[in-house]
Formats: structure tokens, C-alpha cells, sequence
């Protein structure tokens, strides 16, 4: 454990608070340098919920072991005297994607998305390469600096590739979730990340959520749409799931949805990069380390520099969470996605009408 203290540290403004956890931007009195601290009231053994002291344990432990310009630095932690809150100190960050994405005026041109997506698929590809995944993939969890570079945070359910004990102790928003993961495969790698990572380019693109779903159900139906049912030619294991869905009824599958049509101001390059990000079957999706060398980056326009990027953030806004968290979930094998095999088809079909 780090030996640095709470009283090293003065807290200038709030960042975003609710009851269980807080960002600060704060500085550290003897040299003054600006960071943002995060603050998890844990208690210990399950005293506010039995999920934080996991959460920031995990987010320590994995910090600790990553050194990359696109990951977050994790610069000191600690708790506090009475082990109430966990404290981890990072580097201050501008701002994160959803906030320049939905709460400013910046505009992307395709140079200005080819450099982030540059340093989204590094940082993801050094995460990967050290045998993690990160899980909770989303525009909340990428965040710019003043210099424009941008850095995965929020560290807090991801786990080791290898580590078959799969037990989260949260649930990352639906919106992001891997096919693989909502249609309950136990044995999902990487590749869901760049599936999420996938999602937030779109949304890059786009500039409104790519699969805005109000459940689980909506959100495999609108991947669907996208996508087409998978089968047995085209993902053989995927009857095995525990929550698989096969939708036989074609009226419910708009068929007429393409990649074109899903991202109308994606360039040639985009779609390419996209549809190679956004597979269903995760055997056949590209990997961080295939799409940095794929021809996305090796055709024009080349990617502006860094500190090019538009990132005049808006005021931020207390509390501005991800409305489809589900955070309050208790992960369990039990709370993995729920199992909808019992809902009839006039029940499916209400909730797909849009
Ligand atoms: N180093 C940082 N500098 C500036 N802002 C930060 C920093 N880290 C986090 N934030 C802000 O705080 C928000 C929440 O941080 P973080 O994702 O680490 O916490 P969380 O409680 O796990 O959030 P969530 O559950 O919403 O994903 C981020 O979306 C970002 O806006
Ligand atoms: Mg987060």
C-alpha cells in the first residue's frame, strides 16, 4: 500500500459526486500539481455495498501494473486512516468523450477522429497486450487531456484474460455490451472491448448512441437489426449460450438497416474500419493491434495531431451519469444478463416497437 496521505492533497472543485463515489479535481500542496483524485467510500468487508471495496481494489491493482501515454496514470493510493474511503490519485484530465461528444459544439472532422481513434486503439491494444480486459469500454470511461491526448480510465471491473473466475461485481451499461456478453457466452476474451470500442467510434461518428436500447432485449434486437440473427454457419457456438435469442419472425428484423445507413457521416474508411470493429461473431473480429495496421490509417486524410483536437469542454454538471447503469446490480452468474427465453413473442415484439 502507497504511504501517502489524504492531508497531502487539497480539493479545489467537484468533478462528479453521488453517494458512494467522487472526483475531485485537488492538488498536492508541496508541489501544487493539479490531479483529480478519486474518492470510493468502501468501508471494508461490504459496509456501503458489496461491490466498492472490489471496485477500487481492482482498479489499484491494475493500475499499478500499466504504464502507457493512453492509459490513465494511477499516481498514488491509498486509504484513508479509518479505511472508510479508498483513494486513488490520477492525472487531471480535460474532460471525457461523452461530455465532448454530446455537451459541446466541437466539431470532428475525419483527421480529428482518425488521431482519437489512434489513441483509443493503442491504449486498448497495451491493455490487451499486458493480459487484461478492460470490460467497461465507453465514452465515460475515455478521457482527453489538455494536450489532447486521450487516455482510457475507469479500470474499476476490469480482469485478467486468463482469470477464469468471471464474477463482476457490477455490470457495464447495456449500450456498449458485447453480443457474446449479453447473449451470456461464459468464455468472451478482448474482443468485447473492441466490440464497446467499436460502439464509442460509431457514436464518435455519429454523435448520438449507436444502440440507445431501454433493455437487454432491445439491445440484442438492435444488433441484430444491424447485423442479421446469427446461425449456425455464422456462429456455430452460439445455441450454447445461456441467454441466446433467435428471432425467426423476419418482420421484427429490419433488414433494410446497413452500416451506410447506421453511420451516414462515416467516410469509406470509417465504414470499413467499422464493420470490421462490429462483428458479431467475436472469432472473426479484428483485433486492436490488426486495426492499427489495418488500411484505415494508411490511406488519407492523415490524422491531425493530437493537440489539433477540438476539446473546449462544457461546464461540467454535477452528477451526470450514464442513465442505463445498472451500477446497483449485484454481479453474480445470477445477475449476468437476464434470461428472456420466457418472454413470448407478443411480449418481444412490444418491446422492440419503437
Ligand atoms: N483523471 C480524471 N480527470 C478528470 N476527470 C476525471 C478523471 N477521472 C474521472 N473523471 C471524470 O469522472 C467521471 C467518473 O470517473 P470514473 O469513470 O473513474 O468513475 P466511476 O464511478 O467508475 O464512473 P462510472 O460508474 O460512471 O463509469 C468520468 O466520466 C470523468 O468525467
Ligand atoms: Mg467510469
Amino acid at each position: 500500500m502507497a504511504t501517502a496521505k489524504s492531508e497531502n492533497y487539497v480539493i479545489d472543485e467537484v468533478i462528479v459526486e453521488d453517494s458512494l463515489v467522487g472526483i475531485y479535481k485537488a492538488r498536492h500542496i508541496s508541489t501544487n500539481e493539479e490531479v483529480a483524485i478519486k474518492k470510493i467510500k468502501v468501508g471494508r468487508h461490504g459496509e456501503y455495498t458489496d461491490w466498492a471495496e472490489p471496485a477500487a481494489e481492482n482498479e489499484m491493482q491494475m493500475l499499478r501494473k500499466l504504464n502507457h501515454p493512453n492509459v490513465i496514470k494511477l499516481l498514488d493510493s491509498f486509504y484513508t486512516s479509518d479505511s472508510k474511503v479508498a483513494v486513488l490519485v490520477f492525472e487531471l484530465m480535460l474532460a471525457d468523450l461523452g461530455r465532448l461528444i454530446h455537451c459541446t459544439d466541437n466539431r470532428y472532422s475525419h483527421s480529428h477522429i482518425k488521431c482519437m481513434v489512434y489513441m483509443m486503439l493503442s491504449g486498448l491494444e497495451y491493455i490487451h497486450s499486458s493480459g487484461i480486459m478492460h470490460q467497461d469500454i465507453k465514452p465515460g470511461n475515455i478521457m482527453i487531456d489538455s494536450h489532447g491526448i486521450i487516455k482510457i480510465a475507469d479500470f474499476g471491473i476490469s480482469i485478467y484474460v486468463n482469470d477464469t473466475y468471471r464474477k463482476l461485481h457490477r455490470l457495464p451499461p447495456a449500450w456498449y455490451r458485447s453480443p457474446e456478453f449479453l447473449l451470456g457466452d461464459r468464455q468472451y476474451g478482448t474482443s468485447t472491448d473492441i466490440w464497446s470500442l467499436g460502439v464509442v467510434i460509431g457514436e464518435l461518428i455519429n454523435r448520438h448512441i449507436v444502440f440507445p436500447s431501454k433493455s437487454e432485449i432491445e439491445q440484442i434486437l438492435m444488433i441484430y437489426r444491424l447485423l442479421g440473427s446469427p446461425n449456425d454457419k455464422t456462429w456455430p457456438e452460439v445455441k450454447t449460450f445461456k441467454h441466446f435469442l433467435q428471432f425467426h419472425d423476419e418482420s421484427l428484423l429490419n433488414n433494410e438497416e446497413t452500416f451506410e445507413k447506421k453511420f451516414p457521416k462515416a467516410n469509406e474508411q470509417e465504414l470499413i474500419l467499422l464493420k470490421s470493429l462490429l462483428v458479431m461473431n467475436p472469432k472473426y473480429r479484428t483485433t486492436a493491434k490488426q486495426a492499427l495496421e489495418s488500411s484505415y490509417f494508411t490511406t488519407g486524410p492523415s490524422p491531425c495531431k493530437p493537440e489539433n483536437i477540438p476539446r473546449l469542454a462544457a461546464p461540467r454538471h454535477r452528477h451526470s451519469r450514464n442513465p442505463f447503469h445498472m451500477n446497483d446490480l449485484n454481479a453474480s452468474d445470477e445477475n449476468l444478463p437476464s434470461d428472456y427465453s420466457h418472454l413470448n413473442n407478443e411480449t418481444k415484439r412490444q418491446l422492440f416497437s419503437p
